[in-house]
């Protein structure tokens, strides 16, 4: 099948706290490092690097630093009115949307570019979906003054071509993934193979909470400043916690990091999929990409093809730490359909004057279709990402309707 899957390391596995760092590169049954054996130390030789770098107060003062003074944190907590009165319920933006790069895929590419410095890595690879994390890793490597080459699927780099551009634009190159469905799935694939082979020097800035152990985990602590800012701000803007924390998922990095800061909270913590691409709901575990999680895959075991609007969505698995909260009901995870997503693009938009990635569209799809059940609740969600770069794709489908400027909907509108 050419995926990188070959079995190592999987030793016991004792449960972890819920949202705790994993045993043996585990969540529960979930995770593991499932890799060519010649990548075993170099996963090993990360896990210590960022073990060490975690725990010593200098790194994390360089990673404050830049997280504030480059990357513009911390990013606001915004009340929605208008979007809250239509609804029924009260609703707020954490917005990742306004971070440097535009989404909150820059919080965990500073860690990693700092993490491969102190590691002697002077290139780093990436995968790319949306363009979203190849931007944001181009920009690091800009900023560290690191070579950096991305892969990404071509029929992503045609609808996401702006971001191409930039990436190219920050001094990185782009690599087309010309595999399989051309997309996500299979530029990890090659960025998995370009790692293997030159592992030496390049250290793999994977962009979500997924692939072998200690990714799962340290991306996970790279993007927990989300969580964390969100429950301090809700805490002293609001009082207490809210009800609903909801976000999309992908591979799960943007979800993961505000979750993380409500893990002790009585907060219901809610992952919204593409319908096409709902690894944990339609999924059973296998092995993809170095971990164990739900995936989509037919019944001979081969990896099903996803579908998105948003390219960043279009990913057939998922994180292992979601499957495992969602195994133990921590959290739950729910489809919307494109449509929904479409619709919720253009509400955010009209109501609040905030564009949002698609991506994130996902997220108030799900708490525009749930308003009965949300009815009169606190729901904060997670508005990972700036729609700028899918306004080219969204302009192709909404086009012909916003012509004459009169919005579908008959509100809004004015000058
Ligand atoms: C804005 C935005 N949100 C969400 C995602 C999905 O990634 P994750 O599930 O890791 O947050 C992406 C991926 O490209 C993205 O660009």
């Amino acid at each position: 099948m050419g995926e990188l899957q070959s079995a190592t390391v999987s030793r016991g596995t004792p449960a972890a706290p819920v949202m705790g760092n994993p045993v043996n590169g585990r969540f529960g049954d979930f995770g593991g490092q499932f890799v060519p054996e010649t990548l075993v130390p170099a996963c090993q030789e990360l896990e210590v690097a960022f073990t060490e770098a975690w725990a010593d107060p200098a790194f994390r003062a360089e990673l404050d630093h830049l997280l504030r003074e480059y990357a513009g944190r911390p990013s606001p907590l915004t009340e929605c009115a208008r979007l809250s009165g239509e609804l029924g319920c009260r609703v707020w933006l954490k917005r990742e949307d306004l971070n440097h790069t535009g989404s909150h895929k820059i919080n965990n590419v500073l860690g990693q570019a700092l993490l491969a410095r102190r590691m002697g890595k002077t290139r780093l690879v990436a995968e790319t979906g949306a363009g979203q994390h190849g931007v944001a890793s181009a920009t690091a490597a800009a900023l560290l003054g690191m070579e950096c080459v991305v892969y990404m699927g071509e029929v992503d780099m045609a609808r996401q071509e702006l971001n191409v551009f930039r990436m190219r634009l920050l001094g990185a190159e782009v690599r087309p993934a010309s595999s399989g469905s051309r997309t996500l799935k299979d530029a990890v694939n090659e960025a998995m193979r370009d790692w293997v082979a030159t592992v030496e020097s390049s250290h793999y800035c994977l962009g979500s909470v997924m692939g072998p152990h200690p990714y799962p985990w340290m991306v996970r602590e790279f993007h927990r400043v989300i969580g964390e800012e969100c429950a301090e701000q809700f805490r002293t803007n609001v009082g207490g916690s809210p009800d609903y924390v909801v976000a999309c998922v992908g591979g799960g990095s943007n979800a993961i990091g505000i979750f993380s800061g409500f893990a002790e909270a009585s907060t219901r913590l809610i992952g919204v999929e593409p319908a096409g691409g709902a690894a944990v709901g339609r999924g059973v575990p296998g092995i993809v990409h170095g971990m164990r999680s739900y995936l989509m895959q037919d019944e001979f075991g081969q990896v099903e093809e996803a579908h998105s609007i948003s390219a960043g969505l279009d990913y057939p698995g998922v994180g292992p730490e979601h499957a495992h909260l969602s195994d133990i009901g921590r959290a739950e995870y729910h489809p919307v359909s494109d449509a929904e997503v479409i619709e919720a693009f253009k509400l955010l938009s009209r109501t609040e004057g905030i564009i949002p990635a698609l991506e994130s569209a996902h997220a108030i799809a799900w708490v525009s279709r749930e308003r009965k059940r949300l009815a009169g609740s606190t729901v904060v969600v997670n508005l990972s990402g700036r729609g700028d770069k899918d306004v080219a794709q969204m302009m192709d489908i909404l086009g012909p309707e916003l012509q004459g400027g009169t919005p579908s909907s008959g509100q809004g509108g004015g000058s």
